[in-house]
């Protein structure tokens, strides 16, 4: 059997790698795909975006099913193509998929279900929605209603640092069209976690809960980047928690989107706030978080081919069974170029250290040069998951491994999981 993976990051390789292990005689086939697709399975080069060039390829090879990675091709309604071609496909439809693309479409579709989030207006004029920001006063957050690479969102401390936010979205075109359209939205605090669920548009399949980490640096300190590194599970996410996310979010979300005659397939991320008053969505996404697949994925002891297959099929996962677990904790640690999140270089020789027990590196930003030499090729090099008894002994494993990769400048944080870890052990 063949399966086509639409990507090239460690998300991507970390899909292919957990597909394989449920089947070793499994094709993994991927576009682009990277180095580490390319170890376990073939890469072709049609670009993620082309989503005629990826029909083609799904049909020339007679992939059992594609997997979309990305929120771009989504967002280009490549679901929608391939199932008017009479293609399987895991991922939602355009329409779907606006719980991610439109923050405008997503808040409208949470409040009118109930889900609890974040109170926010959505406005085009900058005479209105600075209104908005007198009314609400700092800290108040404003986002753009579009895509904008994940940078769309300025908490801002001050009412003045709002107004120019809006400024820069609405009349400065920061964000293109994506900025056309703002939300204001009042300010929440609490710790933050992401919870995947495999769904038939109906039915969910809860996975364990992850936590990113998105600052630069260690301590969650210096600039954003996409993501730094990730733990699961989190052991704030208690049981009942996960019992009230499929309650209180996903059942009400998906019901909502079939209600709109937009059903979701897929797998629906949760970015959750745990505030005092209980668990807020912070924003929702139409795929596979990046890096906290890298981490989550390692932990299934159940497969997840079988679900992903009949969800693409378009069958029900009402009778699955729930998947299973593995006991321990797995922590991914992002390898970062020199300079990032800033401009990076690429073409820099990388040197990976011998394979270890229970240490698997997923390829994110990494290409093979014209002598056939592994080297950088974006900011976010390389993710190198670890497995653990305890979330200690996964982070020591994780870092450990990701401190004998050499390339020129290569940064890591060392403390993924650190929050964690002072809750399990205060004081230490
Ligand atoms: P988003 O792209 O919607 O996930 O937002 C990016 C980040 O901005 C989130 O992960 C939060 O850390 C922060 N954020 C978004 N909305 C709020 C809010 N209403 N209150 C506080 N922080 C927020
Ligand atoms: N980890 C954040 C995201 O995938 O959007």
């Amino acid at each position: 059997m063949k399966v086509l993976v639409v990507g090239g990051g460690a998300r991507e390789h970390a899909l292919g790698w957990k597909l394989l292990q449920d089947d070793p005689t499994l094709e993994v086939i991927s576009a682009p795909g990277n180095p580490g697709l390319a170890a376990i399975g073939r890469c072709e080069k049609v670009a993620a975006t082309d989503i005629n060039g990826l029909a083609a390829l799904a049909r020339r090879e007679s992939v059992a099913f594609t997997v979309v990675g990305p929120e771009g091709p989504l967002e280009a309604g490549i679901v929608d193509h391939f199932r008017a071609n009479g293609l399987a496909v895991f991922g939602p439809s355009k329409a779907a998929a606006q719980i991610e693309t439109s923050k405008r479409f997503a808040k409208e579709l949470m409040l009118a279900a109930h889900v609890p989030t974040a109170r926010a207006r959505t406005f085009t004029a900058v005479a209105a929605a600075n209104a908005e920001v007198e009314r609400l006063g700092a800290p108040v957050v404003i986002k753009a209603s579009g895509l904008a690479a994940g940078k769309g969102v300025i908490v801002a401390t001050s009412t003045a640092e709002a107004r120019d936010a809006i400024a820069s979205m609405l009349e400065g075109n920061v964000f293109g069209e994506a900025g056309h359209e703002v939300l204001v939205e009042e300010f929440m605090s609490g710790e933050e976690i992401s919870v995947f669920a495999l769904t038939d548009g109906t039915h969910v399949l809860p996975m364990i809960a992850a936590q990113d980490h998105k600052r630069i640096g260690e301590g969650d300190t210096g600039p954003n980047t996409g993501g730094m590194g990730a733990y699961a599970p989190v052991s704030i996410a208690t049981a009942g928690i996960a019992a009230q996310t499929v309650d209180r979010v996903f059942l009400p979300t998906l019901a909502a989107l079939r209600a709109a005659g937009s059903p979701f397939t897929g797998l629906l991320y949760a970015g959750l706030m745990l505030t005092r008053d209980g668990q807020k969505v912070v924003e929702f996404n139409c795929r596979f978080g990046d890096p906290e697949t890298e981490a989550i994925l390692p932990m299934m002891a159940s497969g997840l081919l079988e679900p992903m297959r009949a969800i693409a099929n378009g069958d029900s996962i009402a009778g699955a069974p729930p998947i299973q677990w593995r006991a321990g904790a797995a922590v991914t640690t992002v390898v970062a170029a020199a300079g990032y999140p800033g401009a990076v270089d690429s073409g820099d020789a990388i040197a990976l250290p011998p394979d270890e027990r229970d240490v698997i590196v997923f390829h994110a930003g990494t290409k093979r040069n014209s002598d056939g030499q592994l080297v950088t090729a974006g900011g976010r090099v390389l993710a190198i998951t670890a497995l653990g008894a305890s979330l200690g002994s996964a982070q020591k494993l994780s870092a450990a491994h990701a401190s004998r990769v050499q390339f020129e400048g290569r940064q890591f944080r060392a403390d993924i999981g650190w929050r964690d870890l002072a809750r399990q052990h205060p004081g230490a």
